[in-house]
């Protein structure tokens, strides 16, 4: 066996998949093991399931064992799925478990703060990844990520992000017709995740610190992000995407202007951020977590000749040369299908972890600026010392940082 990519046998996967000779193609397996088994973990073992008949789902990770149980039972029945109660694990280190299990994938579904610890982990035992966005919560999370990604493609593995847009259908046509100069040169762009409030955990007597936070997850910067960073993400990579790089600096703005108690934890209800690239450009972002407010999940690419708008599922070009698109296969299975070809070496190679790594940057840097009240530089963004949250885990007191508040 030679130590090409295509023979994703000869790396740490041979052992696991040896007793399934490739003799034909639907003999061979992808071993994926999962860590996170929350919504989007147990969603994803679905996409990943429908994405290929080699998928077989071996492992489960949750830091809640009544999580890694729960999916492990809706395993059950499943005749893809090999888990038992050895491959189950909880507890904190449940990731480095799945790991040292002969899995040749990982699926990456915690909330985002551990994922450059997991992502590199799974980086050095030599797996495959599919990880979610965003893939950290702070700059040094940031570097950990572009560190590993750059390890990753060294070691041939193949990496895909959770970012659907990517390999949905209207956004790549409407990238090409953008990159073929449909609308111009481009000069501006906006991009809005405006939408009411998300689900939350009420404390209970018997939480810790610890316990309350981490199922309140999108509450508290250190585990989230923010919602900037977590869920607008999705737009912003967008407009990073059509821009060809991330943006040179951000002056933003934000605050907590309804969701004020404890109970929301430390972020922002709202954010806008003004993101200039190079040549000029300029691009709005907006995101609110408001209740009763105006909804809108979008972009809009303004370009000398047209003007470019996707939200989700369409593609539309309004200008000198008018142009539209929709439909595609379900966005959540496409990049699962996409990993495994880059896997098994039937398509393109795969490697988004820089990407997606500076995209999960752009909007920490737009976080930053709002809670400073600074402008920020991309290259003083991506260098700062500043971790968030606790560096030793454990259930048990873990004080609230308060809530930022710009120019204090
Ligand atoms: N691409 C998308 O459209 C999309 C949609 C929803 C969520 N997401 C992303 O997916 C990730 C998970 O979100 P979710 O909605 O599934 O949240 P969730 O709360 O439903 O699931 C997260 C799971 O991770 C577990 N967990 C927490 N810390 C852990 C640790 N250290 N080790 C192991 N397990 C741990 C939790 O117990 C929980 O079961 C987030 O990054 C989120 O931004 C992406």
């Amino acid at each position: 066996m030679n130590n090409s990519r295509r023979n994703f046998l000869s790396t740490g996967a041979a052992a696991a998949l040896a007793p399934y000779a490739f003799s034909t193609h639907t003999e061979q397996t992808i071993r994926v093991g999962v860590i996170g088994c929350g919504g989007r973990g147990t969603g994803a073992i679905r996409n990943s399931l429908a994405a290929s008949p080699m998928v077989r789902i071996v492992a489960l990770g949750d830091v809640f064992e009544e999580r890694a149980q729960s999916t492990a039972a809706k395993l059950v029945n499943e005749s893809r799925s090999t888990v038992t109660p050895e491959t189950t694990f909880s507890g904190f280190d449940a990731f480095k478990k799945v790991l040292s299990t002969d899995v040749d994938m990982v699926i990456l579904a915690t909330p985002p703060h551990f994922r450059p610890q997991h992502f590199a982990a799974a980086v050095r035992a030599g797996k495959h990844v599919f990880m979610e966005k965003p893939v950290a919560v702070d700059a040094p999370g940031v570097r950990v990520v572009i560190e590993a990604a750059a390890q990753a493609k060294d070691k041939n593995l193949s990496v895909v992000s959770g970012t659907q847009r990517r390999h949905q259908q209207p956004y790549l046509e409407a990238m090409s017709q953008l990159r073929d100069g449909r609308i111009g040169d481009v000069r501006s762009a906006s991009c809005w995740w405006n939408q009411g409030f998300l689900w939350r955990v009420d404390r209970t007597a018997t939480m810790t610190d610890t316990e309350w936070q981490m199922r309140n997850w999108l509450y508290f910067t250190w585990l989230s992000g923010d919602h900037i960073v977590e869920q607008h993400i999705h737009n912003i990579d967008i407009c990073n995407w059509a821009l060809g790089g991330p943006p040179k600096s951000a002056t933003g703005m934000g605050g907590r202007e309804v969701r004020t108690g404890p109970e929301w934890g430390n972020i922002f209800d709202h954010f806008s951020i003004d993101f200039e690239y190079e040549n000029d450009v300029r691009v709005t972002s907006w995101c609110r977590q408001i209740d009763g407010c105006t909804g809108k999940v979008a972009e809009e690419i303004v370009g000398t000749k047209g003007v470019l708008r996707t939200d989700g599922g369409r593609a539309i070009i309004t200008g000198e040369s008018p142009w539209r698109t929709k439909g595609g296969r379900n966005p959540y299975e496409q990049e699962h299908v996409d990993l495994i070809d880059s896997i098994t070496q039937t398509g393109p190679y795969l490697n988004e972890g820089r990407r997606i790594a500076e995209s999960t940057m752009t909007a920490i840097m737009g976080r930053d600026s709002a809670y400073s009240g600074k402008r920020l530089q991309w290259e003083e963004a991506l260098n700062a010392d500043v971790r968030l949250g606790p560096t030793d885990y454990a259930f048990g007191p873990l004080p609230v940082r308060p809530a930022s508040v710009p120019g204090s």
